[in-house]
């Protein structure tokens, strides 16, 4: 056994000599030092890890037997789902890891807003959050359109052109998106590459410099108390623990339990009565045929709600991309000196349940038909929803903020 511990450490040593292994691995695991009150809510970065692998994964195996074209797409679908083996398992992981993915990220995000993870040092860790969350966005929409579904052709179609609203360059947009005149073969083909190979690329670019930059200025924490300004004659924080192996052991056990609950959909419930696998998606696109109802998949709904609040179809492209846009100014907007929620005032924690209450109604909203008392319902809580951006910079300054300790509890 000795002689196996000392050909290993040999190895290494090798190794190490010739790239930074051993360094790379005490920067970023044995020796980051993570502070110890990490709660539920520091789960949800390592598993947007975690379902990210699950898509890269899944989608290499799914594009082994999809056949990218207008004549065959839906048909591939449908001989993956039946005769490949395993083939309804990737599909089904797939499709749900999607939906899985974006509630993580939501959750993800929000502990931001409850923790004030996105205020100095962090604004360049929270921007790379937000580009990656539209890169997300863009690889969900690219995904959509290739089962070929009526709703995966009539929702390309629907948000396309959208783009078309924009003055001087929306026509020409537009028709870049598409590469035709309408969906056709064509649009399938460049988001097929869009979607299999650019985006994933580039997300995964994004997630290697959202953690560098994660661990350039160090984590929050549920205290919002930089855990850096308190060390040891070491220089170790003294409310820091290393991240390996504590906070490795805890987020398997955060793996475990989003795997039960990924499970049981994947294999009790892949459509979720309709809103992971869209009940119009099971049948083949039909560009003679408008769905009676068109409505993109629910990650979207809360801005399709504020898109169609809007009278105006430009006046409605701007708030749609405006509502996400806004994200990005938060560590500019929010005055508080204080980061977290505990010891914010009771306005900053008013305007965040209002929030809340507005992304949901938004959301419901954007599944609905777009009728009269609903399009009501969906311009008051988008006054709501805007205002929560618009006016942090006077809320936030004037708060009743509590005195935050020295060091976390
Ligand atoms: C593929 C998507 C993403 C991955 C894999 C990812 C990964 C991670 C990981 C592993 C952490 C450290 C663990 C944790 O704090 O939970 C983290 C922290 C963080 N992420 Fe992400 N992230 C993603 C998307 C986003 C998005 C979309 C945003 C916001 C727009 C964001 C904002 C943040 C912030 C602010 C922190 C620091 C939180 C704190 O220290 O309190 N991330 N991320």
């Amino acid at each position: 056994m000795e002689k196996v511990t000392q050909a290993l450490n040999g190895l290494l040593g090798w190794v190490d000599d010739r790239f930074p292994l051993s360094k790379m691995w005490n920067e970023h695991l044995a020796r980051y030092y993570a502070p110890k009150n990490f709660n539920f809510w520091y789960f949800f970065g390592s598993l947007a890890l975690f379902v990210l692998v699950i898509q890269i994964v899944t989608g290499i195996w799914l594009t082994m037997n999809y056949k990218p074209s207008a004549e065959h797409a839906f048909a591939s679908v449908e001989y993956i789902m039946r005769d490949v083996e395993w083939g309804w398992w990737m599909r089904y992981m797939h499709s749900t890891g999607a939906s899985a993915f974006f509630i993580v990220i939501y959750l993800h995000m929000f502990r931001a807003l409850l923790y004030g993870s996105y205020k100095k040092p962090r604004e360049l860790l929270w921007l790379t959050g937000m580009i990656i969350y539209f890169t997300l966005m863009g690889e969900a929409f690219f995904g959509y359109l290739l089962p070929w579904g009526q709703m995966s052709y009539w929702g390309a179609q629907v948000i396309i052109s959208l783009f078309g609203a924009l003055p001087w360059i929306g026509d020409d947009l537009a028709l870049l998106i598409r590469g035709d005149f309408v969906v056709s073969d064509v649009t399938l083909n460049r988001f097929f590459s869009l979607h299999v190979i650019a985006l994933p690329l580039v997300l995964c670019g994004l997630v290697a410099a959202h953690i560098l930059a994660l661990h350039e200025v160090g984590s929050n924490n549920p205290d919002g108390i930089e855990i850096k300004k308190n060390k040891d004659a070491n220089g170790v924080p003294l409310d820091g623990i290393p991240f390996h192996p504590y906070y490795t052991v805890k987020d398997i056990v955060g793996v475990v339990v989003f795997l039960i609950f990924f499970c049981a959909v994947v294999f009790f419930a892949p459509e979720m009565g309709g809103y992971f696998l869209e009940h119009a998606n099971f049948i083949p696109a039909d560009p003679l045929k408008t769905p009676e109802h068109i409505a993109p998949v629910w990650y979207f709904t809360p801005f399709y709600a504020i898109l169609r609040a809007v009278p105006n179809q430009l006046g409605g492209v701007i708030a749609m991309g405006a509502s996400t846009v806004l994200f990005m100014f938060l560590p500019w907007l929010d005055r508080s000196p204080v980061k977290s929620i505990r010891y914010r005032g009771r306005k900053y924690k008013t305007a965040l349940a209002l929030f809340v209450i507005s992304f949901i109604t938004l959301g419901y909203l954007g599944m609905q038909p777009a009728t009269p008392t609903f399009t009501w319902i969906a311009r008051f809580f988008s006054v709501i929803y805007f205002a929560f951006f618009l006016l942090m910079p006077f809320y936030t300054r004037t708060d009743d903020d509590k005195p935050v300790p020295e060091r976390v509890r």
